[in-house]
């Protein structure tokens, strides 16, 4: 009885009309807004999580965000439909706007060192957004992960040749050593499209001046680079001498170098950040490189 109630309450043609009025509404809203991206709170990591990350307020996240959504369209060329790889994509700070500026057509790749950044953002972005893809790399680091297996310097990405339009670290090189960033220069290289582009941040040694005032929260001694590492004289230096990799600094000619040899070039002169104090105009927080692949 129930059950040929049921039969018919799902034939009836009122049930039809309604389901053929909602069906336009949704593909009307579909038109009207057609990327519209919700809020998605459970992409924003809980608090313990960004305290690896060394995000202490929430505006932190949104703000760095921001930043580099601007800097990638602006330096990176990117568009709706681009191939992009984060290196070191930490906890998707920069994946989070990249939602809204990537349609469905578009990629993006991240791979990570810290395996619980990299699991929260398989359970939740990549659930939610199945073209951001996350890996996890177990690399070395004494900073952010003295455990890790497999040395930087030798690392080859998990991706096929000429196979991105963009390749960006925001405040990763700023974390590593010239070996291991001479091979993250010749692998990018190498998944690069030819004409792709590659956006880096780092703390310009060229930029530093010893004593002078810094601002924001650029004022701390973990920003004072002032010990020299290894054979790299004044091209290279470092904050901590009992964790190299906590912060580190390089000379644009050092940057230059690794860019020659991986068959790269400068598409136009460095761009200053905020953080040394040091100069009259700039743009982001810290300096940015910007690289390009030749057309063949
Ligand atoms: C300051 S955080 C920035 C994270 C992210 N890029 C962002 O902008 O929010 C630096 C990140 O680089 C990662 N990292 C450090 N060394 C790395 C390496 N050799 N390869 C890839 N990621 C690395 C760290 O684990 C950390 O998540």
């Amino acid at each position: 009885m129930i059950a040929q109630w049921k039969a018919n309450l799902f034939k009836s043609p009122w049930l039809n009309l309604l389901q053929r009025y909602y069906k336009t509404q949704q593909s009307e809203q579909a038109e009207k807004f057609p990327d519209w991206v919700a809020y998605e709170p459970n992409l924003i990591p809980p608090l313990e999580l960004m305290d690896l990350e060394g995000i202490n307020t929430l505006e932190e996240w949104f703000r760095w965000a921001e930043e580099w959504s601007m800097l990638l369209r602006v330096y990176g060329c990117i568009t709706r439909t681009s191939r992009i790889l984060e290196i070191g994509c930490g906890l998707g700070r920069i994946a989070f706007p990249l939602r809204y500026i990537l349609s469905s057509q578009g990629d993006y790749d991240g791979f990570e060192i810290c395996q619980e950044k990299v699991a929260f953002l398989e359970r939740t972005f990549h659930q939610a957004h199945p073209n951001f893809r996350f890996i996890w790399a177990n690399i070395h680091n004494t900073f952010y992960n003295p455990a890790g297996q497999i040395q930087a310097k030798d690392y080859h990405f998990p991706y096929q040749d000429n196979c991105f339009d963009l390749v960006y670290a925001a405040s990763v090189f700023t974390h590593m050593l010239p070996e291991a960033a001479a091979n993250y220069f010749q692998e990018t290289a190498r998944v690069l499209k030819p004409n792709g582009r590659a956006v880096f941040s780092f703390f310009l040694l060229d930029n530093y001046r010893r004593g002078q005032p810094r601002p924001l929260g650029f004022a701390r001694t973990g920003f004072n680079f002032d010990h020299t590492y290894g054979s790299y004289g004044d091209e290279f230096a470092i904050a901590e001498p009992n964790n190299p990799e906590q912060m580190t600094a390089y000379k644009l000619s050092l940057i230059e170098d690794f860019t020659t040899k991986a068959g790269l070039h400068l598409a136009q002169l460095p761009v200053p950040g905020i953080w040394s104090g040091s100069t009259p105009t700039w743009v982001a927080a810290q300096d940015l490189v910007i690289l390009q692949k030749p057309s063949s």
